[in-house]
């Protein structure tokens, strides 16, 4: 193209008005909330980046597929054009619908793994390291070294580590159902994981015998980078880079919350048709029969054409762009960020802004709560509160504090991020003012959902 700025790829044709509240009322939201985001009503939010997964807008083919969803019990025609879709985009033999990620997670899990397993990652997500530790399985993380510098510019910080993944096949033999890779890295800073390191695991899997499943909820934004980043990559579709990864592996497990472009939605796939007879049957115990799987006809629609537009080479690029554009921004205003920016979101680098709140003071929570009071913007913690407190009820400070911007796909556009980098800078502007929080009352597991918080001295800004 001749032009130089990325436009979004598409237009608008239905619209939903946005709130605009005052700072007294935020004031008064957060307070009634007892300074928890998540206890907030959404319409009280101006920008909403709790979470990029199932926050999406459908396009006008999705609703028109919809429209056309078949809601037989059984052998819906809705069920075989969504797993001709998907079996097209991945390759793999069986493909079981699923509610959403972790539904496929659970199925996958309670099928495959017993008690004192091992599995490696190069990072768990939270559903994903639950639903193993469930079925008393230990989930390892091994994240390759770049990828606890927030601040390292490097082009694959999502790479497992080789070096201890062949270590945990070797010392663990017998003991390892299977390895895991996760595209993007979410936990990681939503960083990618290159063709390369895919590759190099799976032939270490192969050797030792060890099925390799992808955690593929952001298969797409995955393959944009590779496509970017990697040598002898920038001129295949990210299709083609996408059906390279998915095969090096024996199957995955994908939200299509993320890169199905739905607001619902999942799936397991495999290769092994023992492993997805017994999945299929556990399905059916808390899913649903295995042409719908927990979703209803018209949404294996809107998923079949999700998981096909998500692969479009002007959406990449847009999507790509326009979570740089608010990182480029921040970066040169000297907001410490975890570089380079994530595929679907911007991590606030908490530590490194606020170094005088302390990890048990939560100095990410705080400047969340500080970016809503100041700008309406939502956003959410992952730090001391998401992963402070121990199985045995002790506190350790998280490795990082973070606040992750997650942007919702094809929602919002320049001008909200152009916004959104203005609070961020005010809020950037405030920070020596920004005091800590203490807990009030908390449950003992996944406390960040429902804690109650209060400031530290009775007041969040001092002046
Ligand atoms: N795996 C990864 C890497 C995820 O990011 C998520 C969800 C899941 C699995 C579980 O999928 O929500 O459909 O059950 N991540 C969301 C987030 C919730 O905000 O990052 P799910």
């Amino acid at each position: 193209m001749q032009f130089q700025t990325i436009i979004e790829p598409f237009r608008i044709k239905t619209v939903e008005p946005i709130r605009f509240t005052t700072l007294e009322q935020r004031a008064a939201a957060l307070a009634a909330a007892h300074l928890n985001l998540f206890l907030l009503k959404a319409e009280d939010v101006i920008i909403d980046l709790l979470t990029d997964s199932g926050t999406g807008a459908m396009s006008a083919a999705q609703w028109a597929g919809m429209m056309s969803g078949d809601e037989s019990y059984a052998g819906a025609r809705s069920f075989f054009r969504f797993e001709s879709a998907v079996r097209d985009v991945t390759g793999y033999r069986h493909i079981i619908p699923t509610h959403q990620g972790r539904a496929a997670e659970r199925i996958l899990f309670t099928s495959a793994c017993k008690a004192g397993d091992i599995v490696p990652n190069n990072t768990h997500f939270d559903t994903t390291r639950a639903n193993l530790e469930a079925v008393g399985a230990t989930a390892l993380d091994l994240r390759c070294a770049e990828a606890t510098q927030p601040s390292l510019v490097a082009p694959f910080k999502g790479n497992i580590d080789l070096v201890a993944l062949e270590r945990c096949l070797t010392e663990h033999k017998g003991r390892v159902p299977f390895a895991m890779i996760t595209i993007t890295n979410n936990s990681g800073g939503g960083q990618p994981v290159s063709l390369a390191n895919i590759h190099a695991a799976s032939a270490l899997c192969k050797a030792h015998g060890v099925p390799l499943i992808l955690d593929a909820c952001r298969f797409a934004e995955n393959a944009w980078f590779i496509k970017q980043r990697e040598a002898g990559q920038g001129s295949r579709t990210p299709a083609a880079i996408a059906r390279e990864a998915f095969d090096c592996a024996d199957g995955c497990t994908m939200s299509a919350k993320k890169d199905g472009l739905v607001n619902i939605g999942g799936f397991l796939a495999l290769n092994n048709d023992a492993l997805a007879a017994k999945c299929r049957n556990n399905l059916i115990l808390t899913e649903g029969f295995p042409t719908y799987g927990g979703l209803a006809g018209y949404d294996l629609e809107a998923l079949a054409v999700g998981i096909k537009e998500v692969l479009d080479e002007d959406y990449l690029r847009y999507r790509i762009a326009s979570v740089a554009y608010l990182g480029d921004k921040l970066t040169a205003a000297g907001v410490p960020i975890v570089q380079p920016p994530g595929g679907h979101a911007i991590y606030i680098d908490a530590k490194a802004m606020l170094p005088h709140i302390p990890p048990h003071e939560f100095p990410a929570w705080a400047l969340s709560l500080a970016l809503y009071l100041e700008g309406g913007v939502r956003s959410v913690e992952i730090g001391s509160v998401m992963f402070g407190r121990q199985p045995d009820g002790t506190e350790k400070p998280a490795a990082m504090e973070l606040v992750r911007l997650a942007f919702p796909r094809r929602v919002y556009t320049q001008s909200h991020v152009d916004y959104l980098a203005e609070v961020i800078l005010h809020v950037h502007g405030l920070r020596h003012r920004l005091r800590g929080v203490q807990l009030t009352e908390a449950p003992e597991q996944l406390r960040h959902f429902t804690a109650k918080f209060a400031p530290i001295g009775g007041r969040l800004l001092v002046d």
